[in-house]
């Protein structure tokens, strides 16, 4: 096999620098945290119908035996997921919305033995991000919910 490279001549290499000197480099600045989390909210959801998959996943790892989903002009409107499963405790809904808040992993090694569809704590975070999000829940044994 024969294989020939060419070196570029000095012009070629000349016209691939740009000029250093009228080139001032932007600062590097630190992102505000509201805009940190916009930009992650924007990549686990990218359209309506990411919100759907994540809530129907929740719904899922919830236990569910039936989850019902309403969607008005194409998600843009409404979003609504309802399902029959465990719940949310009342204890944790402070923190519920917040990112990498989950019930389905607290340490690394829970990697190993992954049960659930999600366990990353961002997708309610992010859809609060990026609409309005009300969350309604009981729990088994309670007279009434919380909202
Ligand atoms: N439909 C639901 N039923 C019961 N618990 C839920 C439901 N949706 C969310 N949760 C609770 O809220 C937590 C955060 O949800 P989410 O932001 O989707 O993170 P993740 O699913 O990755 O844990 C979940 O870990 C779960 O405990
Ligand atoms: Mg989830």
């Amino acid at each position: 096999m024969d294989m020939e490279i060419e070196t570029p001549d000095q012009t070629d290499m000349n016209e691939c620098i740009s000029d250093p000197i009228n080139r001032e480099p932007q600062r590097i600045r630190r992102l505000d945290e509201a805009v940190v989390n916009r930009i992650a909210a924007g990549e686990v959801i990218q359209r309506p119908v990411s919100a759907v998959k994540e809530l129907v996943e929740n719904s899922i790892d919830a236990d569910s035996t039936s989850i019902s989903v309403i969607i008005k002009d194409g998600g843009l409107k409404l979003i609504q997921v309802s399902d029959d499963g465990h719940g949310i405790r009342y204890e944790d809904l402070p923190i519920l919305c917040e990112r990498h808040t989950t019930s389905k992993l607290s340490k690394f090694e829970d990697f190993l033995s992954i049960k659930s569809m999600g366990f990353r704590g961002e997708a309610l975070a992010s859809m609060t991000y990026v609409g309005h999000v009300t969350v309604t829940t009981i729990t088994e044994g309670q007279l009434h919910g919380y909202r």
